[in-house]
C-alpha cells in the first residue's frame, strides 16, 4: 500500500541582511508536520550572527534537517528527492545572480537548478534596496520561468504594533505560497480598522 508522503520543503538562507525571515518560517514550520530542508550561506552565517542572538547551530536545530553550503551530493541536489519546493529568504543579489544563470557551484544554488528543472515552486524573498538593472533583470528573467519574487516589503493594513508582527506577517505570506496556511496573524478580512472600532463602541 502507497505511504503518505512527507511534505518537505527546502529553506535557503542567504547573506541578505533580515537573516530573521529565514529563521521566523523554521520557527513557524517547526512541529507543524512539514519537513524543512535547510542550507545556509557562509554570509548568511554571518548574517545572522550580526543580526540576531540565535547561533547557526541554534537555527539548524530547528529545521528537520541540516546540510552544509558545499554538500553537493547532499539528498536536495537531486530532482528524485520529492520536494513542495524551495523558498530562499532573505535572499542576496548574488544568490539571484547565481539562480538566474544556472550557476551550481553551492548546494543553495544547485538545489534551486534542480527546482526549476523539475518545475516545481520557487519563491525568492530577495532583499536589496535600491534595486539596479541587473538584479532587476535577474529578478523578470526567473519571474518569467514561474519563480516568486517576494521581496521582504510590509503590509499596514493588519496594523502591525510592532516589528516582530510585521516579520511575522510577512512570513506567514512567504508559508502561504506553498498552499501551507498558518494563520498566526491576521488576514485582510475587508474590514478597515476604523469600521471594527465603531462596531465595537456600538456593540
Ligand atoms: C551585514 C550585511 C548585510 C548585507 N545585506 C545584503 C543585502 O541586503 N542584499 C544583498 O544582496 N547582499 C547583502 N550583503 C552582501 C552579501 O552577504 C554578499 O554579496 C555575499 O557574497 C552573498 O553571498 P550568498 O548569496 O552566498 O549568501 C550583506 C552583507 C553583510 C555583511
Amino acid at each position: 500500500m502507497e505511504q503518505p508522503k512527507p511534505t518537505r520543503l527546502i529553506v535557503g538562507i542567504t547573506g541578505a541582511t533580515g537573516t530573521i525571515f529565514g529563521v521566523r518560517l523554521l520557527q513557524m514550520l517547526h512541529g507543524s508536520g512539514v519537513e524543512t530542508h535547510l542550507v545556509m550561506s557562509k554570509w548568511a552565517s554571518r548574517t545572522l550572527i550580526h543580526e540576531t542572538t540565535d547561533s547557526v547551530q541554534e537555527v539548524q536545530a530547528l529545521a528537520t534537517k541540516a546540510y552544509g553550503v558545499n554538500d553537493q551530493g547532499a539528498a536536495i541536489s537531486s530532482g528524485s528527492f520529492v520536494t513542495v519546493g524551495m523558498v530562499i529568504a532573505p535572499c542576496s543579489m548574488r544568490t539571484l545572480a547565481a539562480i538566474a544563470h544556472g550557476l551550481g557551484d553551492n548546494l543553495i544554488h544547485r538545489a534551486a537548478d534542480v527546482i526549476l528543472k523539475e518545475r516545481r515552486k520557487l519563491v525568492l524573498v530577495v532583499r536589496e534596496a535600491p534595486f539596479n538593472e541587473i538584479h532587476l533583470e535577474n529578478m523578470l528573467k526567473l519571474a518569467r520561468m514561474g519563480v516568486v519574487i517576494l521581496p521582504p516589503v510590509p503590509a499596514f493594513y493588519n496594523n502591525p504594533q510592532n516589528l516582530d508582527d510585521m516579520i511575522n506577517h510577512i512570513t506567514m505570506r512567504v508559508i502561504d505560497q506553498f498552499d501551507i496556511h498558518l494563520d498566526v496573524m491576521n488576514r485582510w478580512d475587508g474590514v478597515l480598522l476604523d469600521q471594527k472600532r465603531q462596531r465595537n463602541e456600538s456593540e
